[in-house]
């Protein structure tokens, strides 16, 4: 019996795990097929499920171009057939069998003598045919052709099985992507915020050490992210250390690790995160709140590149790009005493601030929008709206706790609210905080005074319940002042 020469079945089987175009290597298979079975003509022919229609994805002889017009009904011919029953079939005279379907020969001019066709079946499935026609050198087709035909539907079918995982999982993939690019997306059109993230992607090309200032919540995690996900480092680990969040031991066992039997109840070996990150990124966040004993061992890494699991005397080596962050005022602490200047310098190669969220009030309406989208998806409230007075009251607010609070405060009206409209009072806040730093932007410095003090002197007659003498009293001026102040400020009656 003839077989296919291996080495050419390795080739054929080799481009079927590297090609990723399904249609070049449906191609490639049915010519290898027509070309060792000498065929006049090939054709691959796929079912379209919607139509139950069989249509030629791919053909070879002369008539190769016109024949691609045709399409055949599942059970039609000799190839609907096949489709159909899913079983081989070998015409060795087509004209003598009745299942011939001879409209496409006559049409495009093509004379056929006899046909063997087989089914092409993935997971049992019948997924097309592949067919060829007649022999150049004018024999009949043999069962010898047969084997040799299955053995080529078996790759297209394989071929066939294979780019639809490829592209299972291509979908997947944008899936999760479009899901973590969605969780870590920086909203904010604010000049603070978007300086902050320009100068985040100009760090990101490089791989300097960066620190990144700025009060809690106000998104100095989600930038380092960005670093992360913006730098040729992007398909390596980004691994994420929260520094308070651990005593001293445990802090050294979490970023090196330890050797199996280091330390009573070590069974298992431990691989550190700076090595977890290696090629990668590592975040340090809350790096003001490491001690000094770590602030040591941290300073040898950045300084050598090496460190120590704990009980090895075997250095690991490791390049990884280190990012850290902090609310603490790190040139404080070393004054005091807690922070080592040698590891401040090294931490600080660029330093990025993130603004605090009401030095940047413009960008409060869209963050709360945002937010508000975010948990009606997840709690499948679509109808839910902010009222204009909720968003008034979000929009006064100062926000001391930044974007953390801000999100928290929408997810708590999504969830406690009616489902239909966030009013004011489902909102956690109280909007009589006095809001000193929200001034309204674009104001001259004059009016910025005039406005503080109109705000100010209100304040303080309140306190004193309108008594303008008392009032004057604590604000350290005279009576008569304040009561010029009072009308050239138009303050009313407390
Ligand atoms: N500009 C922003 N757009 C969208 N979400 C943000 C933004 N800034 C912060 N957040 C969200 O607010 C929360 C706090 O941010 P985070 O990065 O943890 O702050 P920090 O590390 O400064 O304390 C997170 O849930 C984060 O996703
Ligand atoms: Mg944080």
């Amino acid at each position: 019996m003839k077989k296919i020469p291996i080495r050419q079945l390795q080739e054929i089987s080799s481009w079927v795990a590297s090609i990723q175009d399904l249609d070049k290597l449906l191609d490639l298979i049915l010519k290898s097929a027509a070309k060792m079975m000498n065929a006049n003509a090939s054709s691959l022919m796929l079912i379209d499920r919607e139509t139950n229609m069989l249509f030629f994805q791919s053909a070879t002889g002369v008539k190769k171009d016109e024949i691609k017009n045709f399409q055949v009904k599942l059970g039609q011919g000799i190839s609907g057939s096949v489709a159909k029953s899913g079983e081989p079939l070998l015409i060795p005279d087509v004209v003598k069998d009745p299942r011939w379907f001879r409209e496409i020969s006559d049409n495009i001019g093509f004379k056929t003598r006899s046909i063997a066709c087989v089914p092409l079946k993935v997971n049992g499935k019948t997924m097309g045919v592949l067919q060829v026609i007649d022999k150049a050198n004018g024999s009949f087709l043999t069962e010898e052709d047969m084997l040799i035909l299955s053995e080529f539907a078996e790759l297209a079918a394989l071929a066939i099985a294979n780019a639809r995982k490829i592209e299972q999982v291509k979908i997947e993939n944008t899936h999760l992507k479009e899901e973590i690019g969605s969780k870590y997306q920086i909203i904010g059109k604010s000049s603070a915020l978007q300086s902050a993230i320009t100068d985040a992607l100009k760090v990101a090309n490089s791989s300097a050490t960066t620190l990144i200032l700025g009060e809690s919540g106000t998104g100095k995690e989600l930038l380092a992210r960005l670093i992360h996900q913006s730098s040729p480092r992007k398909e390596k680990p980004l691994v994420v250390l929260n520094c308070a969040a651990l005593p001293e031991s445990l802090l050294e066992d979490e970023l090196f690790g330890h050797e199996k039997g280091a330390f009573t109840g070590a069974t298992h070996q431990k691989i550190g995160k700076f090595e977890l990150a290696h090629e990668g990124t590592i975040f340090l966040d809350e790096i003001g709140e490491m001690n000094l004993g770590m602030q040591a061992k941290l300073l040898r890494v950045l300084q050598e590149g090496t460190f120590y699991p704990v009980g090895s005397n075997a250095a690991i080596f490791v390049n990884v790009r280190v990012l850290s962050a902090t609310n603490k005022n790190l040139e404080e602490q070393i004054s005091k005493g807690k922070f080592r200047e040698d590891l401040y310098y090294r931490l600080n190669v660029v330093q990025i601030h993130m603004p605090p969220l009401r030095n940047r009030m413009e960008d409060v309406p869209l963050l709360a929008e945002y937010f508000l989208n975010y948990f009606k998806d997840e709690t499948g409230m679509t109808g839910l709206m902010l009222s204009k007075a909720a968003l008034d009251k979000i929009t006064r607010y100062s926000w001391p706790g930044n974007i953390r609070e801000l999100r928290n405060a929408i997810e708590r009206a999504v969830v406690m609210g009616d489902g239909h409209s966030i009013k004011p009072e489902d909102l956690p806040i109280s909007a009589r905080k006095p809001n000193a730093s929200a001034f309204p932007t674009g104001m001259t410095l004059h009016d910025a005074i005039d406005w503080f003090k109109k705000e100010f002197i209100s304040q303080s007659l309140k306190q004193t319940a309108g008594n303008r003498s008392r009032a004057a009293e604590n604000m350290e001026i005279q009576r008569t002042y304040l009561s010029r102040l009072i009308s050239k400020y138009d303050i009313k009656d407390q």
